[in-house]
């Protein structure tokens, strides 16, 4: 550990203290946690939050006039402010807490086609999206007789651009491409994809499940009309996420679901919903979740996310020198500028196999599709394997995982 230590600006030791399941063995050997793209741990931080609130605060939120009730409001809706604060929006009202970025992928897509997707529209998607940023669009498309158009890649993983220009087209209604794939960690210049769609007025979802985890995110610097990240993968609980939406989206959107807490007044004539995000959030939220996100976001932001960043870029490219001097390897999405995510495969084996053995000596990594199967089919490949790093992983880590391969590729070969 002593030479991360001489590297980087955080104490790592003390770091990986914070995060008790680091210490589990797993088939009796130190766990190596490489699926972060998956979902990250959790650090006590986080966990301390949430045992908290249920030991001393539980209580519904926006109910009641009772202390617990106040209490547990304000800490929800204090979570709001510092997602706001977080990805810089310009308001609260711009937070809605959803159950993670599918359902927020969801929601955009009902409510904004609701309102304005018709026969003969055209959605924009890139190539390298994950599922869940391609089935609620489909499904949109096909029931309003409306086409999805996708942008292409190189290669090396890139979004070709040029392309993307030309897709974009009177018929354009939205554009929605991820700011980071989970499954190369090409990271997609978003700045410039909004500006080319602002310059036609085309409103753009970005899906920032995996960049978030890794840097800075400034919601108003891209002008992005839409931003939805999960809980899971920045170290806070599952079932919370967010969907960031520019004021007016909200205010034009009619609710996704309804329920309790949506509304102003009710009658069986007419019901009156409420303003802001409240209208999206539709019965008792995952409070506990809101807090432990906001307790994520605040231990991540202790450290520092370009601190993060750094350090992660340095352990990427660390093992990608080293996966490079494998032979048979192939690495796909080797690009400078990539968050710490590396897909690769072994010539005539299979991932799962690699991924099964790598298991056995306690490396975790995830194999497959990834929930981009366009993507493989892109590449012609039936998946690869994924390993993708935080910033509690350790380069003595990756050397573990360089011959913890080594060793399942003579065995499979
Ligand atoms: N979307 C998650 C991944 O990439 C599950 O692994």
């Amino acid at each position: 550990m002593q030479n991360i230590l001489q590297h980087t600006a955080f104490n790592i030791v003390e770091v990986r203290e914070d995060f008790p399941i680091l210490k589990t063995l797993v088939n009796n050997k130190p766990l190596i946690y490489f699926d972060n793209g998956a979902t990250a741990q959790k650090p006590k931080q986080v966990l301390d939050v949430i045992i908290k609130y249920y030991t001393e605060e539980n209580s519904n939120i926006h109910r009641g006039v009772h202390t617990l009730s106040q209490k547990a409001t304000i800490h929800y809706e204090l979570a709001r402010e510092i997602v706001k604060k977080h990805i810089k929006a310009s308001s609260v009202n711009e937070i809605i807490f959803t159950r993670g970025t599918t359902e927020s992928v969801n929601l955009v897509a009902h409510c904004f086609g609701k309102l304005f997707i018709n026969k003969g529209d055209e959605i924009i998607l890139s190539v390298m999206e994950h599922h869940s940023n391609i089935l609620p669009w489909q499904i949109l498309c096909e029931e309003r007789g409306a086409v999805l158009k996708v942008i292409p890649i190189n290669e090396k993983g890139e979004l070709n651009l040029n392309e993307y220009k030309k897709l974009l087209s009177a018929k354009t209604k939205l554009v929605s491409v991820s700011h980071v794939s989970n499954t190369l960690g090409v990271i997609n210049d978003m700045k410039e994809i909004c500006a080319l769609a602002k310059q036609k007025n085309i409103p753009v979802f970005i899906d920032g499940a995996q960049a978030i985890p890794h840097m800075a995110v400034d919601v108003q610097d891209l002008d992005c009309d839409f931003y939805c990240f999960s809980g899971h993968k920045v170290y806070a609980p599952t079932g919370i996420g967010v969907l960031y939406a520019k004021e007016k989206w909200i205010e034009i959107f009619k609710p996704y679901q309804v329920g309790g807490g949506t509304i102003k007044t009710v009658s069986f004539e007419k019901t009156e919903y409420a303003d802001g995000p409240l209208k999206f959030e539709a019965g008792t939220p995952n409070i506990e979740g809101a807090i432990g996100l906001a307790a994520a976001l605040n231990y991540i932001n202790e450290i520092g996310l370009e601190t993060i960043s750094a350090y992660e870029h340095e352990l990427t490219q660390y093992a990608t020198q080293k996966l490079k001097q494998l032979t048979n390897v192939i690495i796909y999405g080797d690009v400078a500028n990539k968050a710490s995510v590396i897909s690769f495969n072994v010539k005539g084996i299979h991932p799962f196999d690699v991924g099964t053995l790598l298991d056995k000596q306690g490396i975790a990594v995830r194999t497959g599709h990834h929930c981009t199967q366009p993507l493989m089919q892109y590449f012609n490949i039936p998946g690869t394997i994924r390993a993708s790093f935080a910033f509690y992983n350790t380069k003595e880590e990756i050397d573990v995982f360089i011959l913890g391969l080594e060793k399942a590729i003579k065995m499979l070969s």
